[in-house]
């Protein structure tokens, strides 16, 4: 047998039932996934595949011949075996992909497909995670399209080890090799820019079936293989995840009082009874007893098996948990750097949330950032404020609650994760996770050894808003924003922003202010200047500032925040477009001739330490969303450049001046 996984892990001693349980998945087989576009006759394809290996059963046979003449045609449409799927789609099965299987004397196969005959990138993205193998079909007649190196990237992003370019349609080129050669050229040049190690041409006619299963006397210069023979043949690696145990806890299994069991399926690695475990979120630890199954109990669990783990305590555990092995935890947190494959017509909406489904865990979520989009015909990076239909972009999603996840370099099964609509409940979005964003990465709690210490509680679960940023939004009449003003002590920060907030309060916006002086007083009031505890300060700032934008504020924050880092690092936790630096520029000699503290004489005086201007450094912007030189600028000049730069970034829906946010007549106060 070919693959390694029979040689790698038969496991010594195993109990009879367990090798009866394996005894299937033992026999060779090969998981591929099929991608084409519209009309590139993807289900052609796989009809053909399985009628001319003889895979299909007689009664789907007959139905589809029953079928074909109810159409009126003759022979047999092949784009029927397919379309069956359909019906097994829509019999409720949760991720929009159905498998097929099928088998030859060589091999077992299964075709993870999905029969929609438009989405063709969501086949890709939901089922091919585990592929082993993905056919691309191109029409030989269209060349190489977009669409076509879009799913070699995507393929290259599941790393999908293999790939086979199947140039359908032959026939309707007059089988000429040079239309053949000059697709294989170009795709060969494109696909070395990816990751892609193995890829195979075929060039074929579904409709004919020259090449599928039987070689084709039409295409002489073709020295090649068939594809049933290339699927046949081709080598598996068992490249799974045997390391890293990950068991997403699917249903609490209590027939009666006396047993309590955990039912899902080994995502990745191996499990033995008497291993120390720990269930996360909780950070319980405990053993393995048992490995239960319905023929008896294993000495080991692998990837892939399904089966029912009992605890030796009494731990709780509940569905969408996840039991690791206490060594080797994932990480754990509610922010997260991914790729995500965008395949709804309705375009990503970062103010919205979604429904994160990941293992056996669903949270909401929503994409705080979008750092690029891919062009993938030259594979280069684009600025972008959104993904539409097919797009593939890097992003920071935030989840409601923490989520355990690897990336999906290093597991497949804890790596990927799809978006769904909660509005429509469809999948949005398929996507692959980097990393944590840094800073956010929650290691397992302190009471395992060898585990580091927490951050933050494994056990604290935010469970999200009820009320979505977008309805607080369309009831405010104004958008969330997060207006940072920055500058030295002295330069006129907080008089201008409360005469901003003085002005939207007016105009019935929602709004918060906070300023450092207030903060300092009580949240921050264990903090003094060093620059450890400045970024302290600023972090806290700007989580708060963060929890009153979702609340839908317009957020006014003065700090000096003299350093870049602490500033920047409060512009990432928010969503793009909604986070505006406002440097309130004045010099050092000005401020300090103003200084309404004193603190500058003091300063002087050697009465205070790190004083930004004096005795510690101010990092100006280098690029502020808006510049004010106070020195230069009366207050109401100050305060109507920050509401005009408002109204024109879309937080406020008409200038200053207009009927929303209306020039007060009166002096500045404060
Ligand atoms: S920040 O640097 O951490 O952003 P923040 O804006 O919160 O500072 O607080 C600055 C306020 O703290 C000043 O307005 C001033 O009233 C007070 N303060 C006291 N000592 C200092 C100091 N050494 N440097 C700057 N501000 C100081």
């Amino acid at each position: 047998m070919t693959n390694g996984k029979t040689t790698e892990v038969a496991p010594a001693g195993a109990g009879s039932a367990g090798a009866t349980a394996r005894g299937y998945l033992d026999m060779d087989l090969l998981r591929f996934t099929t991608a084409g576009s519209v009309d590139d006759g993807k289900s052609t394809l796989i009809g053909r595949l399985l009628h001319d290996s003889r895979a299909i059963f007689e009664d789907q046979l007959d139905a589809i011949e029953e079928a074909t003449r109810r159409r009126g045609d003759t022979g047999l449409d092949l784009s029927l075996l397919t379309d069956g799927l359909r019906a097994e789609r829509e019999q409720g099965i949760t991720i929009d992909v159905a498998y097929r299987y099928f088998a030859t004397p060589r091999r077992k196969f299964i075709i993870a497909d999905t029969p929609g005959h438009v989405q063709y990138t969501r086949n890709m993205v939901t089922g091919a995670s585990t592929a082993d193998l993905a056919v691309i079909l191109m029409d030989a007649r269209k060349g190489v399209l977009t669409q076509g190196k879009r799913h070699g990237f995507i393929a290259s992003l599941l790393r999908i080890p293999r790939v086979v370019v199947a140039v359908n349609k032959m026939d309707l080129v007059g089988y000429s090799e040079g239309v053949y050669r000059e697709i294989v050229r170009e795709y060969t040049e494109f696909s070395a820019k990816l990751d892609i190690h193995d890829i195979t041409f075929i060039p074929l006619s579904a409709l004919r079936g020259d090449n599928v299963v039987d070689r084709s006397r039409r295409m002489p210069w073709y020295n090649g293989v068939t594809l049933l023979h290339h699927l046949e043949n081709v080598s598996i690696s068992a490249d799974r995840n045997l390391v890293d145990f990950r068991f997403p806890v699917q249903t609490v299994i209590r027939p009666h009082q006396d047993f309590r069991g955990y039912a899902g399926t080994v995502v990745s690695g191996t499990v033995q009874p008497g291993e120390e475990i720990v269930v996360l979120p909780t950070g319980r630890t405990s053993r393995v007893e048992r490995i239960v199954t319905a023929d008896g109990d294993l000495e080991r669990a692998e990837s892939g098996d399904a089966v029912v783990l009992t605890i030796a305590d009494d731990v709780d555990v509940g569905r969408g948990d996840m039991i690791v092995r206490k060594k080797n935890v994932p990480q754990v947190g509610t922010r997260i750097d991914a790729m995500l494959c965008w395949m709804d017509e309705e375009v990503l909406d970062r103010s919205r949330h979604y429904h994160l489904q990941h293992t056996t865990q669903f949270v909401q979520a929503h994409v705080e950032r979008l750092e690029y989009r891919i062009d993938v015909d030259t594979l280069h990076r684009e600025q972008a404020d959104t993904l539409g239909l097919n797009d593939i972009g890097r992003v920071r999603i935030e989840t409601a609650r923490p989520i355990f996840f690897d990336s999906y370099a290093a597991n497949g099964a804890t790596g990927a994760f799809i978006l769904v609509d909660p509005r429509s409940n469809r999948t949005v979005a398929g996507g692959m996770i980097r990393g944590a964003v840094r800073d956010d990465v929650v290691e397992q709690g302190s009471e395992h050894p060898g585990v580091e210490e927490a951050r933050t509680s494994p056990n604290v679960r935010w469970e999200g808003w009820n009320v979505d940023l977008a309805e607080r939004e369309s009831r405010n009449g104004h958008r969330a924003a997060v207006v940072w003003l920055t500058g030295l002590s002295g330069s006129g920060k907080s008089t201008i922003a409360r005469e901003v907030e003085r002005r939207l309060f007016e105009a019935g916006c929602q709004t918060m202010l906070l300023d450092g002086d207030h903060v300092r007083h009580g949240l921050c009031g264990d903090l003094g200047f060093t620059r450890e505890d400045r970024t302290e300060n600023i972090r806290r700032a700007g989580e708060l500032a963060r929890l009153f934008f979702h609340q839908g504020c317009i957020t006014l924050c003065t700090f000096i925040s003299p350093y870049r880092e602490g500033r920047d690092s409060v512009r990432a936790i928010l969503p793009e477009g909604r986070f505006f630096e406002v440097f309130v520029e004045v010099d050092v000699a000005t401020a300090r001739a103003r200084d309404p503290k004193g603190l500058y004489a003091k300063a002087l005086r050697g009465e205070i330490d790190n004083l930004t201007g004096v005795s510690a450094p101010y990092e100006a912007p280098e690029a502020p969303d808006l510049r004010l030189r106070t020195a230069e600028l009366s207050v109401e000049e100050a305060v109507d450049r920050v509401l005009t730069g408002l109204a024109e970034r879309g937080i406020l829906p008409t200038p200053p001046g207009g009927p929303l946010v209306p020039p007060r007549g009166s002096a500045p106060r404060g």
